[in-house]
C-alpha cells in the first residue's frame, strides 16, 4: 500500500501509468464532460472550494474528478464500494496530485477510514453515490455542515434515503438529486446498468446466456435495462416485482412475471436490481437448481441474504475471480458473484464511458449551480432538489451534437399551437 498523510492511500503508485491510459480512453468517450471542462477551465468557478467525493473510483469518475480540479476545485475522494475501486485509476489520480483514499478489496473499517480522511479538511461541497459520505457528516461530524454549501447524490437508493431524511427535518444542507435527472436515470440506470451487469456476469462466469432462464428482480430503471439486454442475448427473461404497474409493464414488454418463490425453482441466473433487502433469501436458495448463478446490481449488498445462504451451506470456496460456490446441505451448488455486491462494478468496469458522460455532466452542473447560488447570496433550503429540466435538454442536445445527430425544432406556429386552447377539431 502507498500512503502519504493528507495526500493519498492507494494500492501501488507504480500502477499510475496504466491508470492514465484508462483515463485517456474514457476522456475520448466523454465529449460532454470534456466540453464542460474546456468551457469552465478558463473561468475557474470552483477556485477556493473543496469538494469531498465518495463515488466508485473508475476511469469515468477520474474524468469527473480531474474536470473539477481543472476548473479550480480542491478535491478529496474515496470509493463508495469496497470492491469497485480500480487500483490503476486510483494510482493515476494520486500521481496527478488528487487527494485520494481508495483501493480494491477494502474492509468496512478501511472504507470508513477513507471517507473520514476526505473530511479532515472541511469541504464546501459533498458528492455521494449511496449517501455514505453525507451520512458520515450528519452522524459523526454534524458541525462540518456549517461550512457545507450543498451536495449531490448519484443513485436511487441514496436519493430515497436523503428524501426521507429531509422529510424528517434531519437533512442539514441542500442536495441535488442527480439520479433523478432524465439524462441520468433514464440512461445510466437503464442502458449503463443493462450492459455492464451482463458484462459482470459474463466475466465472472463465462456462461452462455442464450436459452437460460434469466430472473430479474425489480423492473425499475436498472431491472428493465438488464432484462432488455438479457432478452437480446437469447435468454428467457423472468421478472419478479412488488409494484403492480412495474409488473404490468414487464408483462407487456414480453417478460414472464411471477413471484420469487416460483422463479427460484426454474431460474438459471438471478439478478437483483431493487434497492430492497432480502429479495433472495434462504427459502429461495434451497429451491434453486444445482448450478444456479446469483448476483446483485442494486446499490447495497443486502438484496441477497448471504448469511442465510451460508447457514444452509456445508462448504464454500472461490471457484474463479468474483465467483463463490456454496454447497448446500441438500447437495446442490449455488454460485454467488462478487460477494453479492454490485456485480457490474466489482466483476466488470461499471458503466461504459459514453453513458457516464451524461451522468457526470449532471454532477458537474449540480455543483456549479450550488457555487453560483452561494455566490449570488441565494440560500437553498436543506431539501433534496431536482436539477432544472432545461439542463437535461441542454445535456441531451450536446450529447446528440457530439454523436452527429440532428433533430427538428418546433416553428413559432407549432409552439403557439401546443398551448392554443381556442383550437379544436
Ligand atoms: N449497478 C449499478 O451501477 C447501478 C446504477 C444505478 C442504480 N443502481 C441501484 O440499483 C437499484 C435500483 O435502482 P433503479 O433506479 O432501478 O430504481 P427504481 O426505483 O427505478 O426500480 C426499483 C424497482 O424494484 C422494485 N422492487 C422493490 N422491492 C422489490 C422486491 N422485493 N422484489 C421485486 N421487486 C422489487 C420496485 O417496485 C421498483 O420497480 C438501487 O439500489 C440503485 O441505487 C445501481
Amino acid at each position: 500500500m502507498d500512503y502519504k498523510e493528507g495526500a493519498y492511500k492507494v494500492r501501488d503508485l507504480r500502477l499510475a501509468g496504466a491508470g492514465r491510459k484508462r483515463i485517456e480512453w474514457a476522456e475520448s468517450r466523454m465529449p460532454v464532460l470534456m466540453r464542460l471542462r474546456e468551457q469552465y477551465a478558463k473561468e475557474q468557478p470552483f477556485k477556493g472550494y473543496k469538494i469531498a467525493g465518495c463515488l466508485h473510483v473508475t476511469k469515468e469518475t477520474a474524468v469527473l474528478v480531474e474536470t473539477f480540479a481543472a476548473c479550480g476545485a480542491e478535491v478529496a475522494w474515496s470509493g463508495c464500494n469496497p470492491l469497485s475501486t480500480n487500483d490503476e485509476v486510483a494510482a493515476a489520480l494520486a500521481e496527478a496530485g488528487i487527494e485520494i483514499y481508495a483501493w480494491h478489496g477494502q474492509n468496512v473499517e478501511e472504507f470508513y477510514w477513507s471517507i473520514e480522511r476526505t473530511l479532515d479538511r472541511p469541504p464546501h461541497l459533498t458528492l455521494d453515490d449511496g449517501a455514505d459520505l453525507i451520512f458520515t457528516v450528519h452522524h459523526r461530524h454534524p458541525h462540518l455542515a456549517e461550512h457545507i454549501i450543498g451536495g449531490s447524490e448519484e443513485t436511487t437508493t441514496g436519493v430515497h434515503r436523503l428524501r426521507a431524511m429531509a422529510e424528517d427535518g434531519k437533512l442539514l444542507y441542500p442536495v441535488y438529486a442527480v439520479n433523478d435527472a432524465e439524462t441520468k436515470w433514464d440512461f445510466d440506470n437503464v442502458y449503463g446498468t443493462g450492459q455492464s451487469t451482463i458484462d459482470g456476469i459474463l466475466r465472472a462466469s463465462s456462461v452462455l446466456l442464450a436459452g437460460k432462464n434469466f430472473v430479474v428482480a425489480g423492473y425499475g430503471h436498472c431491472g428493465r435495462g438488464v432484462a432488455m439486454r438479457a432478452k437480446g442475448m437469447g435468454a428467457n427473461v423472468i421478472v419478479t416485482e412488488v409494484k403492480p404497474t412495474a409488473a404490468l409493464k414487464a408483462t407487456l414488454d414480453g417478460m414472464r412475471v411471477m413471484t420469487m418463490d416460483e422463479a427460484a425453482a426454474i431460474g438459471d441466473i438471478f439478478v437483483t436490481a431493487t434497492g430492497m433487502k432480502d429479495v433472495i433469501r434462504g427459502r429461495h436458495f434451497v429451491k434453486m437448481k444445482d448450478g444456479a448463478i446469483v448476483c446483485n446490481t442494486g446499490h447495497y449488498d443486502v438484496e441477497l441474504n448471504l448469511k442465510e445462504l451460508a447457514g444452509l451451506s456445508t462448504d464454500t470456496r472461490v471457484v474463479r475471480p468474483n465467483n463463490r460456490e456454496y454447497t448446500l446441505e441438500n447437495g446442490k451448488r449455488i454460485y454467488v458473484l462478487a460477494e453479492g455486491r454490485l456485480v457490474n462494478l466489482a466483476a466488470a468496469e461499471g458503466h461504459p464511458s459514453e453513458v457516464m458522460d451524461m451522468s457526470f455532466a449532471n454532477q458537474f452542473m449540480a455543483h456549479l449551480h450550488l457555487v453560483r447560488k452561494h455566490e449570488a447570496g441565494e440560500t437553498l433550503a436543506p431539501q433534496v432538489i431536482d436539477l432544472p429540466e432545461e439542463l437535461d435538454q441542454e445535456i441531451a442536445r450536446i450529447k446528440l451534437e457530439t454523436m452527429g445527430i440532428r433533430i427538428d425544432t418546433l416553428s413559432e406556429e407549432q409552439r403557439a399551437y401546443a398551448t392554443d386552447y381556442s383550437a379544436g377539431t
